[in-house]
């Protein structure tokens, strides 16, 4: 697997990560998400948010579902881990350290599983949504939200060479992976959409 390269970043700039604009902006596309994550839902027993950052994500779905009995979030920066940790009043959360490429979690464990601007920094983007999908329950949906647009094409030559940023590219890996009926949506901005799928 190639090395996380961004993570070391993440894990600095945790402490900070939900002030001034940026947070607000994450905040702004975790709301739509979770609206996204629920639409249709009898109410998930189980939630895993992969890359979940401090957790803002997930302790609003605890909120929205009080019927769910474990919401799971993972992420590779320890920094993010202990943050989102620290701020887990509900013991219906629970915050790990790892990878999407390989999650600490069993099989046909969610009924939802969510990610949120996590997915354009994996090492391994297919890696990372097979193990999504193994984790998942027959018929679970999958919201990953993330900079997804042809705007991004130039930067596919350059620093982000190899990853799946426009619809297109991004389109191949969830089917791979063995999802289905994948929907787009418009989330934030041009660029930051979603694309649900269920297993
Ligand atoms: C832009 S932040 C998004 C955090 C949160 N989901 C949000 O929307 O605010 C990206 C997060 O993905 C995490 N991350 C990067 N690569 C990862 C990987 N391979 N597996 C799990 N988490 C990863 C980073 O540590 C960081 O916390």
């Amino acid at each position: 697997m190639p090395p996380h390269r961004d993570v070391a970043a993440f894990d600095d700039r945790a402490p900070g990560y939900d002030t001034g604009w940026r947070g607000r902006l994450h905040h702004d596309i975790a709301d739509r998400t979770a609206t996204l994550a629920l639409a249709g839902s009898s109410g998930p027993e189980r939630i895993l948010d992969v890359g979940c950052g401090t957790g803002y994500l997930l302790r609003l779905l605890a909120a929205r579902c009080p019927d769910a009995t474990e919401l799971v979030g993972v992420d590779a920066a320890p920094t993010m881990i202990s943050t989102a940790a620290a701020g887990a009043h509900d013991p219906r959360l629970r915050f790990s350290l790892g990878v999407a490429e390989r999650l600490p979690a069993p099989d046909g464990a969610f009924d939802v599983v969510v990610s949120t601007t996590s997915f354009d920094h994996w090492s391994d983007q297919g890696a990372g949504l097979a193990e999504c999908a193994r984790v998942m329950k027959p018929g679970a949906r999958l919201v990953l939200a993330d900079q997804f647009s042809a705007l991004l094409l130039p930067t596919l030559l350059t620093s982000r060479r190899g990853k799946a940023r426009t619809r297109r590219r991004a389109e191949g890996l969830p089917a791979a992976a063995g999802f289905r009926s994948l929907q787009w949506h418009d989330l934030y901005a041009v660029i930051i959409k979603a694309v649900t799928a269920t297993t």
